[in-house]
Order: C-alpha cells, then structure tokens, then sequence
C-alpha cells in the first residue's frame, strides 16, 4: 500500500497527463504509463499512432483522427503525409480560394497553439504556412483555430520535425521559424534531445531555397550560441538583421512569458545564400 501510494505519487508528479484530463483524476499507474506527453518522439512519420494512444486519456487523439478525415480540415499526420515530398505548393494551390500557387512556403516548427501562425496567416494571405507540432492537442487546437478564421493558406502537421526531411524537398521551402525549442537544459544529460543539432541545421539548410531564412529565437543562452556558431560556419548561410516575416507585433506565447519575467531572449536570422555567391565565395 505504501509503494503503491509512493508510485501514484512520483506518476502524479511527473504530471504526464493532460492537466484538464478527462478523467477528472488518475484511476491507475496503467492509464497513466499508457499516455505520453510526447508521444511522437521517435516514432516514423508515415505511421498512425492513435490506436496505440488511449482516446480516454487523451481526447485530442480521437479529435484529431475524425477531423482530419475531411480533406477541408487544416491537419495532417501519419499515411497522410505520405507522397508530399516536393509537392507542397500543389497542395496548397489546391486548397486555397484563389487556386493559387503560394509566393513563398514557410514551416514553423513547435507552433503550439497557433498564436504566431495566426499573425503570418494574416499578414501574408499569398504566401502559405506549414506548421509542425508533436502533441495531438496543439495540433488539433491550431487546426480549429485556423478553420475557425478561414484560413485557405496553412496546415497543422502532427510529427517529430527531425522527420523535415522526409516530407519535404531540398530547396522546397522558403523560411523556417523555430521559436523557443525545447531547451532540455534543466537536468545533467538531456542535451541530446535538443531538436537543432549541427546535423538537423545542416539539414534544414539543403531544405532551404536560395534566399530562404532561418530564424531562431530562444531563451537558451548556450543553445543559441551552439545554432549561432553553425549556421555562422555555414558557407552556404549569411546572417541577416530583417525580419523576413511580418508578425504584426505578435510576440509567441513562450517570448511574452519571458519578457514578463525579464528573461533574456536571443535571436538570429539567417538566410541561405545564391547558389552562384557560395561558388565564387
Ligand atoms: C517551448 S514551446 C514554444 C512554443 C512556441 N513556439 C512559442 O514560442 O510560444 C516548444 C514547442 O515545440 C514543440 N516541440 C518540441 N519538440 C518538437 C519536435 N521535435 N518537433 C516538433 N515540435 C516540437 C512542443 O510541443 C511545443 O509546442
């Protein structure tokens, strides 16, 4: 009975479910164990991981399934994924009211509930915005909010954007947003999760077209300087001191956390070179 309690008490803690879940309380360490709060991580792009999540536990699994089963709906993940590669402007020449082709395809990555996507949405009605979450409830709720406001140039993709190259081309897109990444300082040895690894920017980069930005905020003194230091060493990238997108003085919901708390923040734009300047370089 004591270890029991014990458990309940470290699974309680660790606050591995929705704090607003369903259950009102945990009814056993099962449900529990069943549930991660990132539930994506490592698991391949093209496969569907709702049967293997509790729609108990997690509402927005079930949400998100039967949602996007209709093609209006701005959300895709798992087999839907599949085939995109290359094709994105299609798709989004496809989806939007004026048929078409976007100016420039920009992805966000860890947009969370949509709150910056909703300010480039806006301001940028010809361009379009792919945005990559790993939580079924942040996708879901961008989706709705996105729909909610009409939105024909965006979608919510569910997925672990170390899988960037697997659903889209080099050179295919025209910017990458990445504001306040996870950054998995707090404890001694969790570094390794950090998602902007020398090899995943050197990745981003070949998905970058000529004059494409990469633009990076965080609160992370020592993750900025590690993404700094690659993308300054990239031949191919030159930093850049404008704003390649206009967000109409929206701050992401992570940035006015920090200002609130006079924290620090870094950012760094960069933007992929002419192919003809880093020859001749
Ligand atoms: C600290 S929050 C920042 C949210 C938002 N960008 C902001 O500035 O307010 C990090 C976000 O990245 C998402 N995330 C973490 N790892 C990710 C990954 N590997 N791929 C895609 N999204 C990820 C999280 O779910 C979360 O929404």
């Amino acid at each position: 009975m004591v270890v029991h309690d014990k458990i309940r008490l470290i699974v309680l803690r660790t606050s591995c479910f929705p704090r607003r879940s369903p259950l009102g309380r945990l009814t056993n360490i099962h449900n529990c164990l069943k549930y991660s709060p990132m539930p994506l991580r490592k698991v391949a792009i093209f496969d569907d991981l709702s049967e293997r999540l509790r729609s108990e536990v997690n509402p927005y699994v079930a949400q998100l399934k039967t949602r996007s089963s209709d093609p209006a709906f701005p959300a895709l993940y798992g087999p839907a994924l599949r085939g995109r590669l290359g094709q994105w402007r299609g798709y989004f020449a496809e989806r939007r009211r004026d048929k078409q082709s976007p100016q420039q395809l920009v992805l966000e990555i860890g947009m969370h509930k949509g709150k910056t996507l909703t300010a480039m949405t806006a301001a940028h009605p010809s361009w379009a915005f792919l945005a990559m979450d790993i939580t079924y409830k942040r996708v879901m709720i961008t989706a709705e909010r996105m729909q909610a406001l009409g939105r024909d140039n965006v979608c919510a993709i569910l997925g672990d954007a170390r899988h960037c190259p697997e659903l889209f081309a080099p050179r295919e897109l025209d910017g990458v947003l990445v504001f306040f990444p996870d950054p998995w300082s707090k404890k001694k040895g969790q570094l390794h999760n950090r998602l902007l690894t020398p090899e995943f920017c050197a990745q981003l980069s070949r998905l970058l077209a000529e004059e494409g930005f990469f633009w990076l905020k965080t609160d992370c003194a020592n993750y900025f300087a590690a993404v700094a230091g690659f993308f300054d060493g990239c031949p191919s990238m030159e930093s850049s001191q404008e704003a390649p997108v206009n967000l109409e003085g929206q701050r992401s919901v992570f940035e006015e956390r920090f200002l609130k708390a006079e924290v620090p923040i870094f950012q760094g734009i960069w933007r992929k070179k002419a192919a003809q300047s880093v020859a001749t370089a």
